[in-house]
């Protein structure tokens, strides 16, 4: 398998015109195409037709994840690796998602569903201030089962872990690009949505991005600007209008997108408070919350 990149993320949100102002005038993501209750955003560096869908519902949350493959093969056998992991898998025809070619839909045990394909839609690279959507991190109940597919399946690299006193996975952060994390499991709710993080060009830049999100009066996470020990970056979090936790982010490492060229950095959980939330040592509750 060669899935070559996280392209996008598919969430749902309670009202779209609303959420395209926070997604281009907070984010500062540029809209490529509006259709059936959707609407289509590309950060500038995004190669793809879009990084970010939003599906109008009546809840926020994921609706899938979005990974670009090496080859139209890789498709036929991401279905057959999926259905021998006893995996719900489906085809999904060329323009069902805009701007797409073909791809396959697989249900992972975690519940949240990932999406293959192959060909996009190019519409040029533009100016901004976010790089592009670096990772999502979900939660479910278990995380280990997802991860072991992700790996075993997919050929996703685990790059750091953190494991519980029994020595059992409690979260995971898994890439298959350049930089640590793509897809990151944590434990909480099947199939809900942690955050999504979009990239800032320099870590001043993240410095900058508070300011704004405070001027604009986005509620934020309490610490407002704070560094993780889990990936290295300068980071903060805020809400989009539906409650979808967002992320701006700058300074993780690079990692080879395969796995086991780099051997996996393990975290002890007595550790995840500086793990997280490196400045303060301590996660605060609220970081506790995700919607489904
Ligand atoms: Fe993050």
């Amino acid at each position: 398998m060669a899935i070559t990149r996280l392209s996008y993320a598919s969430i749902k949100v309670l009202d779209l015109d609303v959420a395209v102002r926070h997604y281009t005038e907070v984010i500062g993501l540029r809209l490529t195409g509006r259709q059936d209750g959707r609407a289509y955003l590309q950060a500038p560096d995004s190669q793809d037709h879009h990084c970010v869908i939003l599906n109008r519902s009546d809840s926020a949350g994921l609706d899938h994840v979005g990974f670009k493959v090496d080859d139209p093969q890789d498709l036929d056998e991401a279905l057959d690796a999926a259905r021998r992991h006893g995996l719900d898998a489906r085809r999904r025809p060329a323009g069902e998602i805009l701007g797409q070619g073909e791809g396959v839909t697989i249900v992972l045990p975690s519940k949240h569903s990932i999406h293959l394909f192959f060909h996009s839609d190019r519409v040029g690279y533009a100016a901004g201030p976010v790089s592009h959507l670096d990772h999502i991190l979900v939660v479910c109940p278990d995380p280990a089962p997802t991860v072991a597919f992700l790996k075993e399946a997919l050929d996703f690299n685990v790059s750091e872990q953190v494991l519980d006193p029994a020595g059992k996975l409690f979260a995971a952060f898994t890439t298959v690009g350049h930089t640590m994390h793509n897809l990151a499991m944590a434990p909480g709710p099947e199939g809900g949505l942690h955050h999504l993080a979009f990239y800032v060009y320099d870590r001043a830049d993240v410095i900058r991005r508070v300011d704004l999100l405070k001027h604009r009066k986005v509620p934020t996470l309490q610490y407002g600007l704070t560094r993780h020990g889990v990936a290295g970056v300068t980071t903060t979090y805020f809400f989009d209008p539906s409650g979808n936790r967002n992320e701006f982010q700058c300074g993780a490492y690079e990692t080879p997108g395969v796995p086991d060229r780099v051997e996996t950095i393990n975290w002890d959980l007595p550790s995840m408070g500086k793990g997280t939330f490196y400045y303060e040592g301590a996660v605060a509750p609220q970081f506790y919350e995700t919607v489904s």
